[in-house]
């Protein structure tokens, strides 16, 4: 495993180190409910199936749009980091989870769980007015909000028309004869909701970034959804959108490899040690943590060439240049613990990469792009302030009310 060298990026030891990543594992880890609850591990592939993801598509396609219609109806810039979190938070909630909030029910629950996620990385120390309790608190008003969302739900089954990831659940449980407790449910709720949120927001900015820096890449997409008869006359037609439709479209394909190669959103991730074992001249002995750097391995591997351009040609079929050995590309992790949600979060981003070039045309709205953040997830140091324009089905600009009124004054 030759690749394993570039993986295997920097060892780590000692207690209070340890300790730390033990915190955030485990509160945060969506496996830890196997534990507690023995369901197995299908349950999982089972919430992000080709089939499952088939009836999520229509609902993902729907709140992005709706999002865009908000972004380009918006007078001024729109800050895009932080209305991607919005989206892939309002995402998580109505099509994973299937909550029927209301606007203002959904914007309260984002504001806490921004809470919370800003105080994840806190030290465990549990003092007033430390990150540690702001967390634990915000946590604490997130799990009721989401204890009155579940009960909801369980009670209101009628004019459902499709199964989400919470059902699968649900039901996966009933069948195991392991029904979950509300317990159970409110931290695999949390849980689902924190693994998709900040990773996918983190891609969904860096995509808007680079195709706004890469006019030509957003006009070769185009032309193959243009080709392929899903931007016609500029609009996304009705019934089109498939899950296999998206899978075929190549070079959307290679846009979003290459986003997620050269901006990752997660650097990388911990092993325990389990056998002792030599590397490079090294012991590394059983029962260390070990973390693997995906940052570095793609920023090393000789597989890519000019490995600082964004070039999504370099997955295209003349090139391949993720061809050669496993372990060269792994935004989403590997072995057996890698991202569980992949396939949907590839989905979600060839839908927005869809919706953007379809309904949008979008320019940066300050000189200069934003620097970017590697941590705790890729984003811009400052604000990456864009504004957008809708498109009608002929790709012309939408003109609002106010700017046919302004128009027809001068
Ligand atoms: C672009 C978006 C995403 C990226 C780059 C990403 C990346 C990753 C990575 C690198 C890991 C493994 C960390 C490790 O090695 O320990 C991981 C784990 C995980 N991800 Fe994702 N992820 C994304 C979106 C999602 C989504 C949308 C979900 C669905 C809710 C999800 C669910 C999970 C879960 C449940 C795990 C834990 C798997 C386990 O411990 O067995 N992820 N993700």
């Amino acid at each position: 495993m030759a690749g394993a060298r570039k993986v295997l990026h920097l060892l780590t030891a000692g207690k209070f180190f340890n300790s730390y990543i033990a915190y955030v594992s485990y509160e945060f880890r969506l496996t830890n409910i196997l534990s507690y609850s023995a369901l197995p591990l299908l349950v999982f592939s089972k919430i992000f199936s080709h089939e499952a993801l088939e009836t999520y598509l229509p609902k993902i396609q729907l709140v992005i749009q709706d999002t865009l219609r908000v972004w380009s109806s918006h007078p001024g810039s729109i800050s895009v980091y932080c209305e991607a979190q919005k989206l892939t938070f309002r995402m998580a909630i109505r099509v994973l989870l299937g909550f029927r909030l209301s606007d203002e029910e959904l914007n309260h629950l984002f504001q806490v769980f921004q809470q919370f996620v800003e105080n994840v990385f806190s030290l465990p120390v549990d003092l007033p007015f430390s990150g540690y309790r702001r967390g634990i608190r915000a946590r604490e008003t997130l799990l009721k909000g989401l204890e009155k969302a579940i009960q909801e739900k369980l009670q209101n089954t009628q004019g459902k028309d499709y199964t989400d990831a919470l059902d699968v659940l649900i039901e996966s449980g009933k069948e195991h004869g392991n029904e979950l407790t509300m317990q159970e449910l409110k931290d695999a709720t949390l849980e689902l909701i924190f693994a998709a949120y900040a990773t996918t927001a983190s891609a969904s900015t860096s995509l808007i970034m680079q195709l706004l820096k890469h006019p030509a890449v957003l006009e070769k997409l185009r032309e193959e959804l243009r080709g392929n008869g899903i931007l016609h006359n500029g609009c996304v037609c009705e019934g089109a959108l498939r899950v296999d439709t998206i899978s075929s479209l190549h070079y959307l394909d290679c846009v979003i490899k290459e986003l997620l190669r050269l901006f990752t959103p997660i650097s990388g991730g911990y092993r325990t040690v389990l056998q002792t074992f030599e590397l490079d001249g090294f012991q590394i002995p059983k029962g260390w943590s070990v973390l693997y750097s995906i940052r570095d391995t793609h920023d090393t591997a000789p597989v890519f060439k000019n490995v600082d351009v964004f070039d999504p040609d370099r997955f295209g079929q003349d090139r391949t240049e993720d061809k050669d050995g496993r372990f060269h590309y792994l935004p989403f992790g590997g072995g057996v613990r890698n991202c569980l949600g992949k396939q949907l979060a590839k989905l979600f981003l060839k839908t927005l990469a869809i919706e953007l070039a379809s309904m949008s045309r979008f320019e940066l709205a300050t000189r200069t792009f934003p620097k970017i953040m590697p941590v705790p997830v890729v984003h811009p140091a400052g604000e990456l302030k864009v504004r957008f324009y809708g498109l009608d089905s002929n790709q012309n600009e939408i003109v609002t009310e106010t700017d046919a009124i302004l128009g027809a004054t001068v």
